[in-house]
């Protein structure tokens, strides 16, 4: 089973209505992302899904930040980007915390999200299980509105107890199991500003089922790292390039193996080339 991870897309923004900018958490974030939206650049994650495509992955992983603001228009246009990824089958998504900015954009989660947050059984309920080869996708949602310049997330009492019990049957049926959620897993890898705030309780559930994989994004620079038997990566942003030649987008390949041997492949842009290269 060769999947694809991409996270932190950060499609550019759409015209703010002004009825929009009486949320004061999208006014507070405005001006700040006004000025950083020259680093997430269309054309660099064009490229991602053209490269991506080439390799035909059976599947592709999509862990959050597809929006900046979680505006109307912003989720109108993350639902026809996904759409146009792969059938809804082969995507699994789950939000990131600029999806879901305000109270408002966390209640349009459903409206715009579900075909690829649905459990095999058709249950909405988090997180979901996408059950494809060999492999069980479990999706954690951690998108939860936040004060002014926190990016932080929560997976909750309720998902975290679903978590630990579909960890525990995905692996009596012998599945390779890969956890996707927006947020590092673990505790004191961001700060308290951007993390996980139950990332404790996140790490006990890790350390009594070891998944064999966590995919997540969020922090915008590629990281590797494990806790026991589990294998977590953090990928880059889909679409930055900073202009220094070091700052750039990055996704990866993932190829689980039948005997559960995982093997990576990590894809760079270059912005000379325009085009993505294995580092
Ligand atoms: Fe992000
Ligand atoms: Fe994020």
């Amino acid at each position: 089973m060769l999947f694809a991870h991409i996270t932190d897309v950060h499609l550019p923004t759409t015209p703010v209505k002004p009825h929009e900018l009486f949320s004061k958490r999208v006014l507070s974030y405005l001006s700040w992302h006004l000025k950083r939206k020259k680093h997430h650049l269309k054309p660099v994650s064009d490229a991602l899904v053209e490269d991506m495509q080439s390799f035909k992955p059976e599947h592709i992983c999509v862990t959050g930040d597809v929006t900046n603001l979680g505006l109307k228009g912003e989720l109108e246009q993350a639902r026809d980007w996904l759409q146009a990824l792969a059938p809804a089958n082969k995507v699994s998504f789950v939000p990131g915390n600029h999806d879901t900015l305000t109270p408002w954009s966390v209640r349009q989660r459903d409206k715009y999200f579900s075909p690829w947050m649905q459990s095999d059984d058709g249950k909405a309920e988090m997180p979901y299980v996408q059950v494809r080869g060999n492999v069980a996708f479990i999706g954690v949602d951690t998108g939860v509105a936040t004060l002014p310049f926190m990016a932080t997330g929560t997976v909750g009492a309720k998902q975290m107890a679903r978590l630990e019990q579909v960890l525990n049957e995905t692996k009596e049926q012998g599945l390779y199991r890969v956890v996707l959620i927006h947020h590092p897993p673990l505790p004191n890898i961001n700060k308290a500003r951007k993390a996980l705030t139950d990332a404790e309780a996140l790490a006990q559930v890790i350390d009594r089922t070891q998944p064999e994989l966590i995919l997540h994004g969020h922090n915008h620079v590629p990281m590797e790292y494990g806790r026991g038997e589990t294998q977590i990566f953090g990928t880059g942003s889909a679409s930055v390039d900073f202009g220094d030649g070091i700052a750039v987008a990055h996704y990866s390949l993932f190829e689980v193996k039948p005997s559960g041997e995982l093997k990576v492949t990590h894809r760079y842009y270059n912005p000379e080339t325009r085009k993505f290269a294995t580092r």
